[in-house]
């Protein structure tokens, strides 16, 4: 058979005898076998030398003429990414030609047999740890994108990851059960990918956002206890740390309390961490409230291992005469500051980009700062308009001293925290205010049940099936606001990998719940009624957790985005720029399906 006019060789009955990745300087004078991609070809003086790659590592190989002259006439053949075996004797490099760089540095193979098993076509960048080409071209040509070496790394990682997982809830008594993928539309959060019933014309399936009811359903069915390694699917907006669908590992208990559960992160999390990647965390987890996070971090996921925290000044101006913070907290809203101690590094240009930074991309309405000088003098745009009970009180709650820089936001709670806590990243890492450990792993805990949406109505934190304390469920009558939810997290490194709670598993909770939310009987019985009658046949107390493993592998191979922690990624847009999905369709498909397009808009281009 012939490519590109190259004559190509069968496989015949040679085989590997190794993996590039496993030769050793021990091993000079042995005859190898070795089988891969061709990652460079460098012509010397008559002397051909090729970087041999396969997903194991990368060896050089070597045609002389006077060893084998076929061969070397065949290598001259060779671009970049040909399929080839060599057959050859490991030998030791000549001393200006070893390569500290590469495991096999000091070595190659004087190749003696050449099979050409398959051409290439130019390859659209070069296949090395950094392509330096954009990312929308990376992800157009994913194939090649994903025999570079990181990558490669992220499916290593993510095999182990779910064989640790897999492993450890086998266990501690788990038992791996699927659910279905076309499921029920039900409210949990986020919008619903729906899939016409072609037998049913008009009716949906809706992909499961979590197996978060159908794992409940396991519990009352004395499953005991339940994982998944599940597929969830969220149409919502694309950041770097969500997808359209992703994977969960996601678990359920029965007869349990908040500890047992977390009892069981902790082991799946320091497992998983270690087998995947060689991470210890160290046991047992710190725990912090939600109400502590979001005072001292501004978010719910905090990076504890930087030292900057946030301090409220809500009460300092209650009274204050500068109507932008006074003007706010009258609003219902918030005055919170962080505090940079030693920012003498900031110059002003950098506070002017800060400002524009918040304004542009958080909304900020502003970002008011103050610097102490050596000679202790505060500059400040903000300072004519404070009084001295003010700066006082500044002074005293954040140990300004010279050289510190503190910014301010009055904004909304949500917004102000969001904000700061950006902020403290940000400076954070710019500065170099870590306390110097690689891992931080948390539980977040006491989350409130309810939180007010923006047309003051109650509504859940997280979902609608989480358990209140026990003690608490009296005041799901008088005082629905201050009910505790049995809510925690595991945050690692600033991210939060995993959620969960207890359940709901009496009727006549769940239902007041609902109704706190709003749900009069009819919309409940709409929404939740086959889990509202699954309560009622006997339901055992149960709890669980999902932990999010896109994420989780994004936090161990130190990706940025889940898109490098994922094969085959979605666009910001939601597409697969490799396959082209999601595509039009055939109008008989329509048919089919009884669906009829409206006038589409124009097209935006990818
Ligand atoms: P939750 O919605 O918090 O809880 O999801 C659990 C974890 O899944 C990950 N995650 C995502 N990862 C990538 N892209 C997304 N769009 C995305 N959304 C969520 C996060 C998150 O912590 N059924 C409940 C869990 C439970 O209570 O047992 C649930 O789905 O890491
Ligand atoms: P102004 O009175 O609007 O000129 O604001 C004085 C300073 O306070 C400027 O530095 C603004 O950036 C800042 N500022 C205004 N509103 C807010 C706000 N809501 N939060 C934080 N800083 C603000």
């Amino acid at each position: 058979m012939k490519t590109e006019g190259i004559e190509l060789d069968g496989l015949g009955p040679l085989r590997r005898s190794h993996r590039c990745g496993e030769i050793r300087e021990d091993m000079v004078g042995q005859e190898v076998v070795l089988a891969g991609w061709v990652n460079r070809r460098r012509d010397h003086g008559g002397v051909i030398f090729v970087d041999l790659r396969d997903r194991f590592g990368v060896v050089q190989v070597v045609f002389k003429p006077e060893v084998a002259e076929a061969a070397h006439e065949r290598a001259g053949l060779l671009r970049s990414e040909y399929v080839i075996l060599v057959r050859g004797v490991l030998e030791h490099r000549s001393e200006e030609t070893v390569n500290s760089n590469m495991e096999s540095g000091r070595v190659e193979v004087n190749v003696q047999e050449l099979r050409l098993l398959n051409a290439a076509t130019p390859p659209p960048f070069s296949i090395e740890d950094d392509p330096g080409v954009d990312e929308a071209v990376r992800l157009k040509h994913r194939i090649h994108d994903l025999r570079r070496a990181p990558l490669q790394k992220v499916l290593e990682v993510r095999h182990h990851l779910a064989h640790s997982n897999r492993e450890c809830l086998s266990e501690l008594g788990f038992l791996e059960i699927e659910t279905p993928m076309l499921a029920r539309s039900t409210p949990e959060g986020a919008r619903d990918f729906l899939v016409p019933a072609r037998l049913q014309p008009g009716s949906f399936y809706a992909l499961p956002q979590s197996p978060q009811i159908m794992k409940q359903l396991f519990m009352i069915a004395g499953c005991d206890r339940y994982f998944q390694i599940a597929r969830c699917f969220r149409d919502e907006d694309q950041r770097a740390d969500r997808q359209l669908e992703f994977t969960q590992v996601d678990l359920e208990m029965s007869f349990v309390g908040v500890e047992d559960i977390l009892e069981v992160l902790e082991e799946v999390t320091t497992r998983g961490c270690r087998e995947a990647a060689g991470v210890e965390l160290e046991r047992p987890f710190p725990r912090m409230s939600y109400a502590e996070a979001m005072a001292r971090y501004g978010c719910d996921r905090p990076d504890t291992r930087i030292l900057l925290e946030l301090t409220d000044l809500t009460d300092v101006f209650t009274e204050s005469e500068f109507k932008a913070f006074r003007g706010n907290v009258d609003a219902g809203g918030i005055v919170k500051c962080l505090h940079v101690p030693d920012a003498k590094q900031l110059s002003r240009g950098d506070v002017d980009r800060l400002d524009s930074l918040v304004r542009k991309e958080l909304g900020a309405k502003g970002l008011a700062w103050i610097r102490v000088d050596d000679d202790g003098t505060w500059r400040s745009p903000i300072v004519k308009f404070l009084s001295d009970a003010e700066r006082g009180a500044i002074a005293d709650r954040t140990g300004a001293a010279p050289g510190s820089l503190i910014f301010f936001q009055a904004d909304a709670a949500d917004r102000a925290n969001a904000i700061l806590s950006r902020l403290r990243i940000d400076l954070g890492e710019r500065l170099g205010r870590s306390d110097g450990r690689a891992w931080d792993a948390l539980l977040v805990v006491d989350f409130p049940l309810f939180e007010k949406d923006d047309k003051g109505q109650l509504t859940y934190v997280h979902q609608p099936f989480v358990a209140p304390v026990e003690e608490d469920i009296p005041l799901l009558e008088s005082a629905p606001e201050k009910v505790r939810g049995t809510h925690y997290d595991v945050v690692v490194n600033g991210v939060e990998l995993g959620s969960g709670s207890l359940r709901n598993h009496r009727s006549d909770v769940q239902r007041k719940i609902l109704e706190v939310m709003g749900y009069d009987a009819a919309q409940a019985e709409a929404s939740f009624g086959f889990l509202l009658e699954a309560l009622e046949i006997g339901a055992p107390p149960h709890g669980g957790f999902a932990f999010g493993f896109d994420r989780w592998v994004m936090v161990l191979t130190g990706a940025e985005s889940l898109r490098d922690a994922i094969a085959f990624p979605k666009t910001q847009r939601g597409q697969d720029l490799l396959m082209e999905a999601p595509s039009e369709v055939e109008p008989d498909q329509l048919d089919e399906l009884s669906i009829r397009l409206r006038p589409l808009p124009p097209r935006e281009s990818a």
